[in-house]
């Protein structure tokens, strides 16, 4: 169809031209075969709802004007609001804020939060701006974008290069339009401006807690086992710590600096105040430097991808040792090498399930922010880690069902909730 002369743009239906949104659609064609009779309605997680372009002007420091595209998906809000991050990168183009948006449904139901699934982003280096500019670009974004975000229509959250202070702008900017401060219009937010306790550590957590949950399916005592990880920040960092505390052995961690390893297990604490010093865990003292590509073969029970999307791919999937790999990045695996693993027998938590505990906390700081009731961080951990225990917990009973992954076992939970939603809705008018 795209090669047509009348067609020069490819539909955003045709799978094979569209990047992220195209390895999306094929994973709903893989899906489709376990929805039963709400396959009828699978067309609807195939096409976003709305998709908002903006152009974003915005006064440089020097005087002259720059402009940058702005996106704003919401891909389905069949069981609640859009929710999902905002990321500011010279990478982003429609195709990954609309695959962005749509794995945030398939998140957000596979852990049965009451919310849709929505992305945004500006296509921009936010490194080659002052603070300031990027102040005034993110306000004129939020204005612009102001038409379909809110607290009950959609709730956006940072992602890559965005953080609180970037929260804060959006909620003051998007107040100032409405004429009353409206904390819940975003969450991530610092906790003076109404954000949650036990967010910065809950998808760390998140990946923690459904670890320990496929250990137990696989027979495998975590106190006693060994760990690997690559990327050692929010999340990594706080995933291993938590290991690290329950006894078992983080025998390697790898992140932009290099490799470090210790058969005897690393000193997590040690290793996490060199990297608040140093920058990465390069020279760190408590172990010897591997190779990079060699961090891919040890032998360990669990391997936690925590940094990049692609990293577990043809190159190496064949040569993981990994007992378990629980997904702490968005999209570590390919396809391929998802496939490779399965042949391999490595039990693989998805990152639609592992990585949730954010969204799931993000959840909490909207419900805080509603009844301006806050929580204490025991209450906030608690109520996130039986919420993390009960999501794995349906979807590897529907993958024992149908004896397949936990991948697609989560897609077939979540596409199930998000059709039934959609079904008993009906169509409007
Ligand atoms: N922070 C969250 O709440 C959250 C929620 C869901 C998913 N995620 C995903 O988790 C991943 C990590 O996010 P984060 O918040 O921990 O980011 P972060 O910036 O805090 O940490 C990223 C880590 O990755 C490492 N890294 C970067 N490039 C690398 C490379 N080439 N090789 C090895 N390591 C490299 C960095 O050194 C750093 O340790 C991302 O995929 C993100 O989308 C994060």
């Amino acid at each position: 169809m795209s090669d047509s002369p009348t067609h020069a743009l490819p539909s955003y239906l045709d799978a094979a031209h569209l990047g992220p949104w195209g390895i999306y659609l094929q994973q709903v064609d893989r899906v489709t075969p376990y929805l039963g009779p709400l396959a009828r309605w699978v067309e609807t997680l195939k096409r976003p709802k709305r998709a908002l372009i903006v152009d974003v002007p915005i006064e440089l420091d020097n005087g002259s004007v720059a402009h940058f595209e702005g996106y704003r998906v919401q891909h389905n809000t069949s069981r609640g609001p859009g929710k999902g991050g905002v990321r500011f990168h010279q990478d982003v183009t429609l195709s990954e804020v609309m695959a962005l948006a749509a794995w945030m449904s398939v998140k957000n139901a596979a852990v049965n939060l009451p919310y849709g699934g929505a992305k945004g982003g500006i296509r921009v280096d936010p490194r080659q701006l002052s603070q300031a500019e990027i102040e005034r670009m993110t306000r004129r974004y939020t204005s612009e974008i102001g038409v379909i975000i809110g607290p009950s229509k959609d709730i956006p959250a940072p992602d890559v290069n965005t953080n609180a202070q970037t929260m804060a702008w959006m909620m003051d900017t998007y107040s100032m339009n409405e004429g009353s401060t409206a904390t819940g219009v975003v969450t991530g937010k610092p906790i003076a401006l109404g954000g949650s306790l036990g967010r910065v550590e809950a998808t760390g957590r998140g990946v923690f807690v459904t670890a320990c949950e496929a250990a137990r399916d696989c027979n495998i005592d975590v106190s006693q086992a060994r760990v690997i990880v690559q990327g050692f920040g929010n999340v990594g960092g706080t995933a291993a710590r938590l290991f690290h505390e329950t006894g078992a052995k983080v025998i390697a961690v790898q992140d932009h600096t290099g490799t470090v390893y210790n058969p005897a297990g690393l000193d997590v604490h040690k290793l996490l105040s060199h990297v608040s010093q140093k920058g990465g865990v390069g020279g760190f003292s408590g172990a010897e430097a591997l190779d990079n590509a060699q961090f891919w073969e040890l032998e360990t029970d669990f391997l936690i991808p925590a940094a990049l999307e692609g990293q577990i791919n043809q190159s190496n999937a064949h040569k993981v040792r990994a007992k378990i790999v629980v997904e702490g990045a968005n999209g570590p695996t390919t396809p391929e090498a998802d496939d490779v693993l399965r042949e391999n027998g490595v039990y693989v938590v998805p990152d639609v399930l592992a990585n949730a505990g954010g969204v799931t906390v993000s959840y909490f700081e909207w419900v805080q922010d509603f009844s301006s009731f806050f929580w204490s961080e025991d209450e906030i951990n608690h109520r996130l880690e039986r919420l993390m225990r009960e999501a794995y917990s349906a979807v590897s009973q529907v993958a024992k069902e149908h004896k397949v992954t936990l991948r697609t076992a989560a897609f077939i939970v979540a596409c199930t909730r998000i059709l039934q939603a959609r079904q008993v809705r009906g169509l409007y008018p």
